[in-house]
């Protein structure tokens, strides 16, 4: 079935495909960078085109594709990011298919509006809901987006100075994980868009407890940071999905990069510039970052061939370091866009993107979720893929300029 599936997909995709690079051939960095954007955006529109077709009929959107099994979702934090690619799609191709899929994927969304027991509402609508408003104005989506920023901010404790994470777990009180910095873009936009200051007071705070208590000397970043909602001080600092509680979690590292020069780009108070920078320093600068640029899932995992990569934490680096990079002095831009260029070469490669109709439809390959409790190891992922095509677009921008 599968293979049947494939066979008839690269028929209908075969236009497509005949477009791209021969089959095996790397990108050289003699390729010019706008030949890989635009190459890579070709491929991406196929792939999706193909994925579109094989959720014919079936319920749900697509996570990861495991064991040969696309992995369907309708609950969890990554189920905007499906309809966010697709969004990147209409931004970079124009196509009415994928308008038309994308508005489809993002309505299923709506009732997490109000779902206050989760932090990862702006992961799950400002995605979806967040991008799609942003190319169409439609006041719907800015009504979900207002209400999803009203129940995130609900789960703000003053007393601690920030959004309490997780709602499970015996193990910790009032848990934060550096990858709620990005849950603040949500409230920062409804800040703007409502007049209602709050909200970007609620951010601020919280990015502020996360500059205090989620950084070592040197850049890097703690997973969790578990506060005493009764006095609000540090319990611990810990990890759930990276190797140890004072090792580097690569996607975790990714997210104070992006999430730190989104608060720079909403607020422009230098702090949160500084932050973001020397988050991305320690990743230029890293003494065991192999040479392709993706990371291993840590930054601290063994060095072996066979560790898994993290080509999700690779795609969100570059994307923000690519709006990083726009905030700096020259020298500055031209070193953290010459890394983002080289980590997009890499991911742009046949190692990473997968051809049309592999993959079980996804872009990147090589993605690590939660290795610890050996999940979703060496997969696609649906947020490698979103943050991979937002890179693209970003990068496509920057290049129109230059
Ligand atoms: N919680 C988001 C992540 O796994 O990166």
């Amino acid at each position: 079935m599968r293979a049947s599936l494939r066979l008839l997909a690269l028929g209908l995709f075969g236009l497509t495909a005949c477009a791209l690079r021969a089959p095996g051939a790397t990108p050289d960095s003699a390729t010019p960078m706008r030949e890989i954007v635009e190459q890579a955006l070709i491929r991406s529109a196929a792939q999706y085109d193909f994925m579109l077709y094989q959720l014919r009929g079936r319920q749900g959107l697509p996570r990861t594709w495991e064991d040969g099994q696309l992995v369907l979702s309708r609950h969890d934090w990554t189920v905007g990011f499906f309809p966010g690619s697709l969004w990147y799609l209409v931004e970079a191709k124009g196509d009415e298919k994928f308008r038309t899929a994308a508005t489809r994927y993002t309505a299923q969304l709506a009732a997490h509006q109000h779902n206050r027991r989760t932090h990862d509402l702006g992961f799950m609508l400002g995605s979806s809901f967040g991008q799609g408003h942003r190319l169409t104005g439609d006041p719907a989506y800015r009504e979900v987006l207002l209400n999803g920023a009203a129940s995130l901010a609900s789960r703000f404790d003053a007393r601690v100075g920030a959004i309490r994470s997780w709602d499970w777990g015996r193990q910790w009180e009032f848990p934060v994980i550096i990858d709620n910095m990005m849950n603040l873009e949500l409230l920062l936009w409804a800040a703007r868009e409502s007049g209602d200051a709050q909200f970007r007071t609620i951010a601020v705070q919280h990015a502020d407890t996360t500059l205090r208590h989620h950084f070592r000397p040197d850049g890097s970043t703690y997973h969790v940071v578990d506060y005493d909602p009764r006095t609000g001080k540090v319990r611990q600092r810990v990890t759930h999905q990276g190797l140890a509680d004072h090792s580097t979690w690569s996607r975790g590292q990714a997210w104070a990069i992006y999430g730190f020069t989104l608060l720079y780009r909403e607020t422009r108070e230098a702090r949160f510039l500084r932050q973001a920078r020397a988050a991305a320093d320690f990743v230029l600068e890293h003494p065991r970052l192999p040479a392709d640029k993706i990371p291993r899932w840590d930054f601290d995992a063994p060095e072996f061939p066979s560790t898994p990569r993290d080509a999700s934490a690779a795609a969100i680096m570059a994307s923000a370091l690519l709006e990083l990079g726009t905030f700096v002095p020259r020298a500055d831009r031209q070193r953290y866009h010459a890394f983002a260029h080289a980590q997009l070469r890499s991911l742009a490669s046949p190692e990473y993107l997968a051809s049309v109709g592999e993959n079980g439809g996804f872009l990147l390959r090589h993605s690590t979720g939660n290795r610890p409790e050996g999940k979703e190891v060496d997969v696609p992922l649906n947020y490698a893929d979103y943050y991979f095509l937002e890179a693209l677009v970003r990068c496509r921008a920057l290049l129109a300029v230059e």
